[in-house]
């Protein structure tokens, strides 16, 4: 991390700041105005550059279009009272990155690379970082094959990029979600942890079908027996079952080892609130629902931070939640997570990094 990085940077001559509308932003549809870009050749990472955000050239025979050696991160700075711009746990990110890269051999990328590149990217486009409350500038760190070659094999020239963008609620309601006992997210032995393209693609069609029938998303089950329940959507689930907070555990290399999902089990142990990391059956959902001992379900992400669940359909038979008041837990959880993302909250954990 000590290491200099020189980069080269080309600032925007068409700044898209002023026609954008701060009071209305929605996730993932305004990028703002640079973005930091670095080559991997010769067994090494070159030229990083900060450019104004454009689209980029791709060869048709560019092997991540052809056999999705890709993978990404995702994560989010917002500003303080004092103007400052607080990222939250990039390095847990830059680590994961590489877990991800592992999996899929793409070589590794040198934390002071990731540090310094959205560090300052952030700089420059510290005007994006809405200052409303709900709302921050999403950082997407990404790494794609750049080989033009049809064969297969692990390319040899990659590219690292970092966009941001400003958004705010990823939901705007609470979910509902559908067991899903058919398709498989990810199986042992998988690519289920990491932050691979290919997950989200697949994913795809079978929320697709959850939607047709009304539910936004779907809760994912174990690609082997598909008795226990290992997701939700596109974030690592929890449950609050009688007091208890219940997750599934992450060592079985198919469910996401979400920074959230972390942040909220240590933030629980903290606020002394029991807590089991256990597989929660498919039967055991249903029987808890139809006796009334599950309290809470929500999904957690970087995205969404928590997203309540209202409605579960298991077994082909939809249960409605209780509401939550402001003394649930996943609601108080959110509250202290916010204060310390936001700089209301001393960061005792050394969580956060201000720019
Ligand atoms: C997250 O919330 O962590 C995500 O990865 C969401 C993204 C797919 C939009």
């Amino acid at each position: 991390m000590n290491k200099t990085v020189e980069i080269n940077i080309t600032k925007t001559t068409t700044s898209k700041l002023q026609e954008t509308d701060f009071d209305n932003l929605t996730f993932g549809h305004i990028l703002s105005d640079h973005m930091f870009v670095v080559d991997y050749a010769d067994g090494d990472w070159q030229m990083p550059r900060i450019v104004p955000y454009a689209p980029l050239t791709i060869n048709p025979a560019n092997a991540t279009l052809h056999y999705g050696q890709s993978i990404f991160e995702g994560l989010k700075a917002y500003k303080n009272e004092h103007g400052e711009i607080i990222v939250f746990r990039p390095d847990a990110n830059h680590r994961r990155l590489n877990e991800s890269g592992k999996r899929m051999c793409i070589p590794e990328l040198p934390e002071e690379l990731f540090m310094e590149g959205m560090s300052q990217l952030l700089d420059l486009d510290r005007e994006w970082v809405p200052s409303k409350p709900g709302c921050s500038l999403y950082i997407r760190p990404f790494i794609f094959a750049t080989d033009e070659f049809l064969g297969i094999r692990p390319s040899f020239k990659y590219k690292f990029m970092i966009l941001t963008s400003p958004v705010g609620n990823y939901y705007s309601k609470p979910v509902s979600v559908k067991v899903e006992t058919h398709y498989s997210r990810a199986i042992e032995g998988g690519t289920g942890f990491a932050k691979a393209a290919g997950n989200y693609a697949g994913s795809l069609y079978p929320a697709l079908q959850a939607q047709k029938q009304g539910y936004d998303q779907l809760l994912w089950t174990d690609g082997k027996t598909h008795q226990h329940i290992e997701e939700s959507g596109t974030m690592n689930v929890m449950f609050v079952i009688n007091g208890t907070l219940v997750t599934a555990p992450t060592n079985t290399g198919t469910i996401l080892k979400g920074i959230t999902r972390d942040s909220i089990l240590t933030l629980a142990q903290e606020m002394g609130m029991p807590l089991e990391e256990r597989f929660l059956g498919v039967n055991e959902l249903q029987e808890c629902l139809e006796n009334g001992s599950l309290q809470e379900a929500f999904g957690t992400g970087t995205a969404a931070t928590v997203a309540h669940i209202q409605r579960i359909n298991v077994n082909d038979k939809d249960y409605q939640l209780p509401e939550k008041s402001s003394d649930a837990f996943s609601n108080r959880v959110l509250k202290k997570l916010d204060a310390i993302k936001y700089g209301l909250e001393e960061d005792t954990r050394g969580w956060i990094r201000k720019y």
